[in-house]
């Protein structure tokens, strides 16, 4: 099975993404290291700024082969030889409406473009898929007719676009089986999602004979999306027992990209979203204690990631006491019906109970105190258009049976980021990172109430922290300081 990532191509184009030359390189990295055969860089000659771009990832020494986007013209074929690529993604109008209304020829002329450029490529030394823009929507015996004729000029492998990802199950069966039996080199398959098929139709065109496909981090991508690279590979392994890419590396390598491209994941995202190996209500949480394959299709560690038990309102005392365990805490009779209690009344109240709120009430339950380590007494920020956000805080510490009041102060790349350093800086030498940072408005306008979400880690302990409010500085202090009176 070949796999094509096109994270930093097709992903790229998705609106709102842009990622730069150096994003790019760290990115591909990534992507080798995760075992993908084939990285789609970018388009060379679509700019400077994509022309480094291409030309660092073709030049990082990597094991998957890199190739750049081009027409079927001469300029793009040089562009991507320029940047010392080993092949070009040859893409060509294919169906009656593209040749029709983007080449503006018909179909044998598109056929001669086409094979010029493969020439044209060839000469060139370099690697050529050659890819079938809208093939779903083409004529099928054309699309045989093309990979034929490309095929003997050269053309290495094939591929058909669902480019308005319209494509069904069957229908994907039906077109890259045809496909896959008349041509005598590989062909790939590359879906988009709009009806939230692509992972679907990609796995169906594999079984149907496809030995190749294309897929985008996350499902990056035009519209609604590629087929994501973490669904099929998981897909692939689960269903049909096929091996691709390392597994247990997807979780790393989809952070990686969300953050890079500070592109938003829904949590109900397969794989790789936040609930995708979270269980909340207490029936599932009691099946899970009893045997996780109760309402654990897919395992965890499979891709890289732990089990979380989320504390909410339908959290049932099996979940509480699982995750006291977890955090070190032994709570039985009474005590563990009063911290039960304290989750269930925050749960109804509509709130998620963070690890860090479980470990405070749990304090105060089995030590009869507060815990406190860290109190921002006061804090003072000051930003805008003339001016780096900067910080300062004061800080009521009290470590190791010692109480002190320490000043700290920050410059940041925005009010936030200043605070935080602020604070950070008061505490000195600390060994708690903050890993995780998400903020999201709850209510529209200026006024909205946020909802900031922090992971912070120290050694080995990770904990989700959290805190809601209108002023989003103060919202973001509380959930890191909450968090390090819970681990320090
Ligand atoms: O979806 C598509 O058609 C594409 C091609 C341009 C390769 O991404
Ligand atoms: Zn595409």
């Amino acid at each position: 099975m070949i796999v094509l990532d096109t994270t930093l191509r097709d992903g790229d184009q998705a609106p709102g993404v842009h990622l730069s030359a150096e994003k790019k390189l760290l990115v591909a990295q990534r992507l080798d290291e995760l075992g993908v055969d084939v990285i789609e860089a970018g388009t060379a000659v679509a700019s400077g700024e994509e022309a480094r771009a291409v030309k660092a990832v073709a030049s990082a020494g990597l094991k998957a082969e890199v190739l750049s986007f081009c027409r079927i013209v001469k300029k793009d074929v040089d562009a991507a030889a320029g940047c010392g690529v080993d092949g070009v993604h040859l893409v060509f109008p294919s169906s009656d409406l593209h040749i029709r209304e983007k080449l503006r020829v018909g179909r044998e002329e598109a056929l001669a473009l086409v094979l010029d450029s493969v020439d044209y490529a060839k000469a060139a030394g370099l690697v050529v898929e050659l890819s079938a823009e809208d093939g779903s929507r083409a004529d099928p015996a054309f699309l045989a007719k093309v990979f034929q004729e490309a095929g003997e000029r050269g053309a290495d492998r094939f591929c058909v676009c669902d480019t308005v990802g319209l494509l069904s199950p069957e229908k994907s069966a039906e077109l890259y089986g045809f496909l896959s039996k008349k041509a005598a080199k590989p062909v790939a398959v590359h879906c988009h999602n709009d009806l939230g098929l692509a992972t679907a139709n990609t796995l169906a065109a594999i079984r149907a004979g496809a030995s190749e496909f294309h897929a985008t981090v996350n499902g990056l991508g035009e519209r609604a999306g590629n087929a994501a690279l973490e669904e099929v590979v998981v897909g692939l392994k689960v269903l049909h027992g096929i091996d691709s890419v390392r597994l247990d590396g997807l979780y790393a390598v989809s952070n990686f990209v969300r953050v890079a491209t500070g592109f938003p994941l829904a949590p109900n995202k397969p794989v790789v979203g936040e609930n995708a190996f979270s269980h909340e209500s207490g029936i599932h949480v009691d099946g899970i204690v009893k045997n996780p394959d109760t309402y654990e299709g897919l395992k965890p560690e499979l891709v890289g990631r732990r089990r979380r038990i989320v504390l909410g309102r339908l959290s049932g005392r099996k979940a509480v006491e699982m995750k006291l365990k977890e955090f070190g805490f032994q709570a039985g009779g009474e005590q563990l019906e009063r911290i039960f209690s304290e989750i269930k009344s925050i749960g109804d109240k509509g709130k998620t109970v963070s690890d860090a709120d479980l470990l405070a009430i749990a304090h105060s339950v089995l030590t009869g105190e507060a815990r406190e380590k860290v109190r921002v007494d006061e804090l003072v920020c000051t930003t805008g258009n003339t001016i780096t956000p900067t910080a300062s805080a004061r800080v009521t510490l009290e470590l190791n049976g010692e109480k002190k009041q320490v000043f700290g102060a920050g410059t940041g790349d925005g009010p936030v980021d200043a605070a935080l350093k602020a604070v950070y800086s008061a505490l000195g030498e600390s060994d708690v990172k903050l890993v995780d940072y998400r903020v999201e408005a709850i209510t529209g306008g200026s006024d909205a109430l946020v909802d900031v979400k922090v992971k912070l880690r120290r050694g080995d302990k990770e904990i989700n922290s959290g805190a809601v409010g209108t002023d989003i500085v103060m919202a973001s202090v509380s959930a890191v300081v909450k968090g390090l009176n819970a681990l320090l």
